[in-house]
């Protein structure tokens, strides 16, 4: 089974993740391929069977740098292009920001927008994500290996 786990990350906290879930996935059989989302465009996400988004959140709900063309790009598309695509959605932020990871909920609406399906609601994590990270991996790997 291929999975890639694409990441939105200005200081590296998803980036880290996005390879703690390769790790993860792999040590089960995986093929997991992790992305940095500037070197990801639409028309390549059409071509997944399952993806995992690792997303934090800058500015006043701004997806950090490297996610802003594929963010525009997903939110502004229609159709249903993305039937066929499971994918699920862990959003970084912190709580006290009004737009709290608002980026990582963006990108799981247009997603299901576009017709993909959700392995599992978003998860919303504050600063605590290296506790709820590795309980939510093995939880969506269960979900893959279903
Ligand atoms: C200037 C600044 C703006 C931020 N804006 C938001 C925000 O609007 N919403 C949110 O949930 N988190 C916000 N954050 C928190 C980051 O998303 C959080 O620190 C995250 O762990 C960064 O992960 P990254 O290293 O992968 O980019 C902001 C942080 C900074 C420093």
């Amino acid at each position: 089974m291929e999975v890639k786990i694409i990441y939105g990350s200005e200081t590296g906290n998803s980036e880290t993740l996005a390879n703690d879930a390769k790790k993860s996935l792999s040590a089960s059989g995986i093929d997991a391929q992790v992305l940095d989302m500037q070197d990801v465009k639409l028309s390549d996400i059409k071509e997944y069977k399952n993806l995992i988004l690792i997303t934090s959140t800058w500015g006043d709900g701004e997806p950090p740098s490297n996610a802003m063309d594929l963010h525009e790009e997903l939110t502004s598309a229609s159709g249903a292009d993305l039937a066929g695509l499971n994918y699920a959605v862990f959003a970084i932020g912190q709580s006290f920001y009004d737009q709290f990871c608002k980026a990582g909920k963006d990108f799981d609406s247009s997603l299901a927008a576009l017709g993909a399906t959700r392995l599992a609601e978003i998860t919303l994590s504050d600063d605590d994500f290296d506790d709820t990270f590795p309980e939510w991996i093995a939880k969506i790997k269960d979900l893959l290996l279903k």
